[in-house]
């Protein structure tokens, strides 16, 4: 017993002053504070080896909070490495997109090409024939028939320059293409390059595929004039487009009966705040889930291996960095229409 309560027992005991009566009343009380002493040592007791446990519980959860801290830090790392490794891929990824858009054009330049090869080669042949018959009637003495051969030989000259001249525009064009943008914007006549890449695409699909074919309908609005653009940039997002589209009217015209015509139609419009450009088809259109993924790079709905599914996420990137949008209007089984609207430079 608590010694304090002890001696204050024995007083009571000894003590003369109170009565039995009240001597066994106060010894109840001491007994019951001696009581409620015990009971609130145990709990201190009690308490203390909570406190003992929770620090111990403490200094584990610490152990194991450092534990994971550090299998984060691997993970960050592993995690940062394999960012890095996807960030290689995608710029790889990227480039061979650039390559494959390249192929597409490829067919279709060699197409291009030819076409003036052709005017050089024949009129460089007509040149010469005709400047053998100018000796001749320099032989012969007669001045008027050399000065009209003469005339002749150099418009037939004027015409192989304009002709190299034009295989010489195409081949810069496809070294553009291939070379990663300068970034660099050039006035530039938007009916001209959309023409130029709609015959690339056509070109380079048909010499892939024999039986391709397709009709196309062009509308230009000629109140456009020049505008500021990077060209093969704005080039490439056309060349995807026109391929897309293409692509959705040769899938079509398999599934379909004999009687479908599949037709793609090219149109430049110059809005109130806007230039559109606009790609449509009567291709089989695409269903909402579709829709909505798109942009996404890397989504295709090519058979595997045949589309890297980059086309218009690359547009995207490009429209948006020109300040414009690409939308896009479908209704599945009847056709798609792709705008790029371009805003309309100050001053127009
Ligand atoms: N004109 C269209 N008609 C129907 N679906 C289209 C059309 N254009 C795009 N799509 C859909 O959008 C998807 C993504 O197009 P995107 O040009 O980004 O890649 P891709 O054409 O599949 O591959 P790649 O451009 O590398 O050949 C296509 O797989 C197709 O499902
Ligand atoms: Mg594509």
């Amino acid at each position: 017993m608590n010694q304090h309560l002890e001696k204050l027992k024995e007083f009571i005991h000894q003590s003369d002053a109170f009565s039995e009566e009240d001597k066994a009343s106060l010894l109840k009380t001491v007994k019951n504070a001696e009581n409620d002493l015990m009971i609130s040592e145990f709990k201190l007791e009690r308490t203390e080896k909570v406190k003992r446990t929770t620090a111990i519980l403490l200094e584990e959860t610490i152990d194991e909070l450092e534990q994971k801290r550090k299998t984060i830090e691997v993970a960050n790392e592993a995690l940062s490495k394999s960012l890095k490794e996807l960030k290689a891929t995608q710029a790889q990824l990227i480039q061979s997109e650039k390559m494959a858009s390249l192929g597409e054009l490829t067919a279709g330049i060699a197409h291009e090409i030819q076409n003036p090869l052709n005017f050089v080669n024949n009129f460089s042949e007509i040149s010469k024939e005709l400047l053998e018959e100018m000796m001749e009637e320099l032989k012969n003495g007669d001045p008027e028939e050399v000065h009209a051969i003469a005339n002749d030989v150099i418009q037939n000259l004027e015409k192989i320059n304009h002709h190299g001249k034009r295989a010489d525009g195409i081949v810069k064009g496809m070294l553009q293409h291939s070379r990663s943008s300068s970034g660099a914007k050039e006035p530039t006549d938007i009916n001209v390059l959309v023409d130029e890449y709609l015959r690339l695409a056509y070109h380079g699909l048909r010499a892939k595929d024999k039986s391709f074919n397709a009709s196309m309908e062009t509308q230009y609005d000629t109140s456009i004039g020049n505008i500021p653009i990077v060209p093969q940039d704005i080039g490439r997002v056309i060349l995807n487009l026109i391929t897309n589209a293409f692509y959705a009217v040769t899938e079509k015209n398999k599934s379909e009966e004999n009687g479908f015509q599949p037709t793609v139609w090219i149109a430049t419009e110059k809005k109130r705040k806007t230039i559109d450009i606009s790609v449509k088809d009567n291709g089989h259109g695409m269903p909402q889930q579709v829709v909505e993924k798109i942009f996404q790079p890397f989504f295709t709905t090519k058979p595997t291996g045949q589309g890297t599914g980059l086309g218009l996420s690359l547009s995207y990137d490009i429209v948006k960095a020109h300040g414009g949008a690409l939308k896009v209007e479908t209704q599945e089984g009847e056709g798609t229409q792709f705008t790029i609207q371009l805003p309309l430079p100050k001053g127009s």
